[in-house]
């Protein structure tokens, strides 16, 4: 299969990347670009480790070719952090210690980030974990993952603080 020209910003850098059609975005983010916060778990769109944004929204990087976003913006967890600060999602997960072996964290992160600048005052927490179902975390429960969105939600932590 012919390789293909594909631009995009990931992080708001751009970049062209000539690759196989037939690459996963999380393979481009990881192996051609090395953005390796996004993470290879079940390959089939159902534990969310891979999750990024894209122009804004949550999306498994499993789940889409590189070649569907051509042209798009691409958030990953390493550009959260703005000026040397983390973004309050990441410092509320700190705080709260919503993370053991990690390995699910930078897509609850992303999923969180995302669900937070759609919802950005969720009624309950039932709404926060009906907003990160799509992610799965072997670790914490999830209890911990919960309080720290919540927090933000509440306006603990604040954009650049
Ligand atoms: S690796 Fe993409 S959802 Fe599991
Ligand atoms: S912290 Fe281990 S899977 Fe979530």
């Amino acid at each position: 299969m012919e390789k293909q020209l594909l631009r995009f910003l990931v992080n708001d850098q751009e970049y062209e990347l000539f690759i196989n059609p037939k690459t996963l975005l999380v393979e481009a983010l990881r192996d051609h670009l090395g953005f390796a916060g996004a993470k290879r778990g079940c390959d089939t769109a159902s534990c969310g480790v891979c999750t990024v944004m894209v122009n804004g929204m949550a999306v498994k990087g499993c789940s889409v070719l590189a070649v569907q976003v051509n042209g798009m913006n691409i958030t990953t967890v390493e550009g959260l952090e703005k000026d040397g600060k983390l973004d309050p999602v990441q410092a509320a997960f700190l705080d709260e210690g919503a993370f053991q072996c990690g390995f699910c964290t930078s897509g609850m992160i992303m999923s969180a980030r995302a669900f937070l600048n759609e919802t950005p005052a969720p009624k309950d927490t039932m709404e926060i974990r009906r907003g990160i179902e799509g992610n799965l975390c072997r670790c914490t429960g999830y209890n911990s993952i919960v309080r720290a969105i919540d927090a933000v939600a509440k306006g603990k932590y604040r954009e650049g603080a």
